[in-house]
């Protein structure tokens, strides 16, 4: 499946379309980034998506070969089971309903993906929930472990609670 998505460029378009959803232009600009800086082998890590609702990056991962979880509030929308599915991936996907933010998760996951997410966790200014997230998803990460994180600055660099946090992440 991954020499499919690098090769064929009709299949890589529909699937950046059904990972990004909305904004692709801008967002998918992510995914390159993320590929040509990871230091992970996407084949093999054993991934965390939260806030996933449709279950975008749940798709990337598992289109590069990884294990995901894909998680949100009130778990995954029927669709990101659809969508999944229509790629013949459902085997390397896995389904939960996670806050974010009271996850117990220990040492389990290579990666931590999620894309407009952190903004939406501190809705109203709550930097506590926010901060609760990152601790969460800092102790559900291996060592040496890292997160792929997209979003509007005003979620995520303007609350200064992410800037030591984000550091110690790594
Ligand atoms: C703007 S949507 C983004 C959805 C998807 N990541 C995307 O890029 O299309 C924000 C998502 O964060 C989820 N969310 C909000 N609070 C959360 C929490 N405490 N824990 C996990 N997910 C949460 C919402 O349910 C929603 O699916």
């Amino acid at each position: 499946m991954a020499d499919t998505f690098n090769h064929d460029t009709e299949f890589q378009s529909r699937a950046i379309r059904d990972i990004i959803e909305w904004d692709i232009g801008n967002w998918s600009r992510a995914l390159e980034f993320w590929e040509n800086t990871t230091a992970k082998d996407l084949r093999t890590v054993n991934a965390l998506e939260i806030g996933s609702r449709n279950g975008g990056l749940s798709l990337w991962i598992a289109l590069r070969g990884g294990r995901c979880l894909c998680t949100d509030l009130h778990g995954p929308s029927p669709r990101a089971v659809e969508v999944h599915r229509a790629y013949n991936l459902s085997q390397s996907i896995d389904y939960a309903v996670v806050d974010a933010a009271g996850m117990e998760y220990e040492h389990k996951f290579d990666i931590v993906l999620f894309k407009s997410v952190l903004g939406g966790i501190g809705y109203g200014n709550n930097r506590q929930k926010q901060q609760a997230a990152l601790n969460a998803i800092h102790r559900a990460l291996k060592p040496g472990g890292g997160i792929a994180l997209c979003g509007k600055s005003c979620g995520i660099t303007a609350s200064p609670v992410f800037a030591p946090t984000l550091c110690e992440l790594g």
